[in-house]
């Protein structure tokens, strides 16, 4: 019988164990192998054709080459950044990942951040639990209304569209996106603007950054690059923590030139509990929760190992991150 090992108990793993058992495929379960035990398994168990994996495992060269012998693996993640995409494209590897399930849940944690960063509600939230509200504040707790925000959005993809739509829902506020061959045409249920550089950085007071961690991105919003906003910004970023400089963020705020930091993501993870940044209370960092909810997790499995089994079905792959 043709196997793809899951190696975490997945939300919904269950249902689609049940419907591949139909087709001939089952579904095991390894939970919290370290990735060589990971290989190990798959080397003893020659039925295994398939492995789902996730965003903590690094799938360098060495690792693929590894478990070449596999006809697919999937990430259970929209974002590929553990894996090393030139070399399954090398090894003709089928590599997945969970696009469209989860750019809602994870927008609505760019939202929730963004509303945290407004209304200080991490300072508002300690004050309480500390015993520090002693009175109504006439302005300890003033932040920026978020009508009188203007969004920039870098990444204009599923995730960012999907945020960007949201808050110009709400609360009918201006989206910029850096203009890109790529948005011609581009034609959405809602107004933004394709801006120069000048114009961005001219108007931008909210950054949310939705694009993935590549070569070209990692470490981009460092101190170069905040400098060149020509007014103080909130700084929200729900995609990868390697695409930010925490050193330089937490500089920025001490300066004046970010207002309020909202992350989902950091470089590393966890993040240490004794970083300088967290000490700061316009600091707010949530443990990567941006796809965590139940509907979207299970979506995730169901598609994540149905990717697999698509190519031991003998079809292509539905969600493919590679191509070759
Ligand atoms: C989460 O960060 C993902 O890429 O799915």
């Amino acid at each position: 019988m043709q196997k793809i090992l899951v190696i975490a108990k997945l939300p919904g793993i269950d249902t689609i164990r049940m419907k591949l058992k139909d087709q001939g495929i089952q579904v095991i379960l390894k939970d919290g192998l370290s990735l060589e035990e990971v290989i190990e398994e798959t080397k003893r168990d020659s039925e295994i054709e398939g492995l789902v994996t996730l965003m903590k495992h690094p799938l360098n060269a060495e690792n693929l080459e590894k478990l070449s012998h596999l006809k697919a693996i999937s990430n259970y993640a929209v974002g590929f950044n553990n894996i090393e995409i030139e070399k399954a494209n090398e090894l003709k590897l089928p590599i997945g990942h969970t696009p469209d399930v989860l750019s809602d849940a994870t927008a609505d944690v760019a939202l929730t951040l963004t509303l945290m960063a407004c209304r200080k509600v991490r300072l508002a939230q300690e004050d309480v639990l500390q015993g520090l509200w002693k009175e109504f504040q006439v302005s300890r707790y003033n932040g920026v209304d978020p009508r009188d925000l203007k969004i920039g959005i870098i990444g204009f993809g599923r995730i960012g569209q999907n945020f960007a739509r949201k808050c110009y829902r709400l609360w009918n506020v201006p989206i910029y996106t850096l203009k890109r061959a790529s948005l011609e045409g581009l034609d959405l249920d809602f107004p933004f603007h394709a801006a120069s550089e000048e114009e961005f950085f001219k108007n931008v007071n909210l950054l949310s950054i939705h694009c993935p961690l590549t070569d070209k991105t990692k470490n981009m919003v460092d101190r170069n690059f905040i400098s060149k906003f020509e007014n103080p910004f909130i700084f929200i970023n729900t995609a990868r923590g390697g695409i930010h400089n925490e050193e330089d963020l937490h500089t920025a705020l001490k300066e004046g030139k970010i207002l309020e930091v909202g992350l989902d993501v950091t470089n590393p993870e966890p993040m240490d509990k004794g970083a300088d940044i967290l000490k700061d209370q316009r600091v707010t960092v949530l443990p990567h929760i941006g796809s965590a909810t139940i509907r979207t997790r299970t979506e995730m499995c169901h598609m994540a190992i149905q990717n697999v089994a698509d190519v031991l079905l003998g079809n292509p792959m539905s969600h493919q991150a590679n191509s070759f």
